[in-house]
């Protein structure tokens, strides 16, 4: 399914700033070479992190599910000149896929992958900073709750978390599959645990997949 209508998808894509050449050709060999392409945040998405990431110049950033690495060099871009961002990826294959990219950008050396599964690479890595300034949540869909709690007393207050996919392809508003389909069932609780938590202040962004913006009070 696509998220939005093809013309307009086109339309913002032309009056959207290119991506940077390397995240270009990751794009291009991710959807030519890896499984499951559409995981990747893409052209206006990757504009939108890296945009939010200039305009808060942060120290610290967690990245949770690297897949090719897209998001993570995205997010990179508004580091702090000794900024450090965490990117966690529990597939060997697409770990390597990423690396290998990251390693030929010009971020390189302020972004580290820590192969393994987020649930426990996320607390090994929690005390390396002093605290989170952007956390992007964006692995296995039924872990969002369990991913968030694991960080949110590591972000620092004004500090940002985003979740990706919380629409779900709009399954989260159609009955049906809130019964039938775990993820859905799973992601709609999460949007209902954040929608009451005192701990964020919160809004659903409909930008592709939906973007669920939670900064720490
Ligand atoms: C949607 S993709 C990430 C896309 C990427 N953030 C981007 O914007 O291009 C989700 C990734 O999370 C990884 N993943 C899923 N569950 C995980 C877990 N428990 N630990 C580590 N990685 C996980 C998957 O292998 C996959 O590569």
């Amino acid at each position: 399914m696509d998220f939005i209508d093809k013309k307009i998808q086109s339309y913002a894509e032309m009056h959207t700033a290119l991506e940077p050449d390397y995240l270009y050709e990751l794009n291009r060999y991710t959807h030519t070479n890896v499984l499951q392409p559409r995981m990747l945040s893409g052209h206006i998405q990757g504009r939108f992190l890296s945009m939010i990431s200039k305009l808060i110049r942060p120290d610290y950033i967690l990245d949770i599910g690297t897949y090719t690495g897209y998001s993570a060099l995205c997010l990179a871009e508004g580091l702090q000149k000794s900024g450090k961002l965490y990117t966690l990826e529990g597939n060997e294959e697409y770990a390597e896929v990423a690396q290998a990219h990251i390693a030929k950008s010009p971020l390189a050396s302020q972004i580290i992958l820590q192969k393994g599964d987020a649930t426990r690479t996320i607390q090994e890595i929690n005390y390396l900073v002093p605290a989170w300034d952007i956390v992007w949540i964006d692995a296995e869909k039924s872990e969002y709750e369990l991913y968030f709690e694991l960080c949110i007393d590591r972000v620092r207050k004004g500090g940002l978390i985003m979740a990706d996919n919380v629409l779900w392809s709009g399954k989260v508003v159609n009955e049906k599959d809130l019964e039938k389909d775990e993820a859905t069932r799973l992601l709609h609780q999460f949007n209902q645990k954040i929608q009451a938590d005192k701990r964020v202040q919160n809004l659903l962004l409909p930008i592709r997949d939906g973007i669920m913006m939670m900064q720490k009070v």
